[in-house]
């Protein structure tokens, strides 16, 4: 039995607590930010408000505080948004942290001063230079996996024996796992594939969806390929696989087929979704600045296009 410490009680990290129970180990989770969650986990029932669904029994709740970081863990995992991630960092670095880390937040960091992108175990490590940081990503609807529907995913760190062992720790027979050296390239797939289920969701059929499908393949390749990451992690569960369910169905792909049908990201947000966040729009505001300026927007034109059509609030002519 393993103790595990999940860092972020929404709809991610309260889904994760169902394979780690069944494997056996001693699962605490714990909420810093968001006043709902914290009265979902510290319900006797622990019913989970976005899940719909109780959460495991043997599941304990700690009320968060740095001090939490302090205890000695088999694993910690961070299930936080990307907006939490400076404060996760922080809070590493006040607590000096010895527990190894698996980061499930999707996403990029783009420092100005530098003009480089920086993946998310690579902004922790910034601030936290001997922490073991691995990532865990791929195709996982949350709600499907608190159903125990079966799930794969990919766990990477540059050293293999290190994915493997959180491997023993967090699979069962319905949530699937995989390993890899590619850090880089599982933390690059995973977060532009939210800008490319936009690009799918505005095909208006399922024909131009398809062309865009395959478009979306390349660029996400040359990207991958362009920071260093693997052909192959492009072509596995953190890319395409990621991909497929994200355009199949999504906040991206709702916001990316009211673009297609012609609304500017601006006006559609107001209409349609206006409390839903769009993590593609706020990963395309993000890395604007360096895809405009040091990559060649004929090898991405799709993404060029799209981000384009958001920061300047445009409507996105993909033709
Ligand atoms: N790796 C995977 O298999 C996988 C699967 C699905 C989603 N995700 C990722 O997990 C992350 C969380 O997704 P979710 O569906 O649970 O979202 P959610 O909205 O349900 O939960 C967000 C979490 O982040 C916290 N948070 C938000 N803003 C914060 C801030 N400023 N400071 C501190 N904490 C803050 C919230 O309190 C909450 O714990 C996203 O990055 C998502 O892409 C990963």
């Amino acid at each position: 039995m393993k103790k595990i410490l999940i860092i972020g009680g929404g709809a991610m990290g309260s889904a994760f607590t169902f394979p780690c129970i069944d494997n056996k180990n001693e699962v605490t989770i714990t909420e810093p930010y968001n006043k709902t969650f914290i009265k979902n986990l510290s319900s006797k029932k622990k019913y989970h408000s976005s899940l719909k669904i109780n959460l495991p029994n043997k599941l304990k709740y700690k009320k968060y505080s740095t001090d939490i970081l302090k205890n000695k863990y088999d694993l910690v995992v961070v299930a936080l948004s990307l907006s939490g991630i400076n404060f996760i960092s922080e809070e590493f670095k006040k607590s000096n942290i010895k527990s190894p880390i698996l980061i499930l937040t999707k996403g990029l960091k783009y420092e100005k001063k530098k003009q480089k992108i920086f993946t998310i175990s690579e902004d922790i490590k910034k601030t936290n230079k001997n922490i073991n940081v691995s990532v865990l990503k791929g195709p996982c609807l949350a709600k499907e996996l608190s159903n125990k529907k079966q799930t794969s995913v990919i766990v990477a760190n540059k050293n293999i024996k290190t994915a493997k062992k959180i491997c023993n720790m967090i699979t069962t027979k319905y949530y699937l796992t995989e390993t890899s050296k590619d850090v880089i390239g599982v933390e690059i797939c995973s977060s532009i594939k939210n800008i490319y289920s936009m690009i799918i969701g505005a095909g208006d059929s399922l024909n131009m969806s398809s062309s865009l499908f395959k478009k979306s393949i390349n660029e996400m390749i040359y990207i991958t390929k362009y920071f260093k990451g693997k052909i192959e992690t492009a072509l596995g569960l953190a890319g395409v696989g990621d991909l497929y369910v994200s355009a199949a169905g999504g906040r991206n792909s709702k916001m990316g087929s009211y673009l297609g049908q012609g609304y500017t990201f601006k006006n559609a947000k107001r209409k349609f979704m206006p409390n839903e966040t769009v993590e593609g729009e706020q990963l395309a505001r993000e890395i604007a600045p360096f895809v405009i300026k040091k990559i060649q927007q004929k090898k991405i034109p799709l993404m060029t296009k799209l981000i384009k059509s958001i920061i300047n609030n445009k409507k996105l002519i993909l033709n």
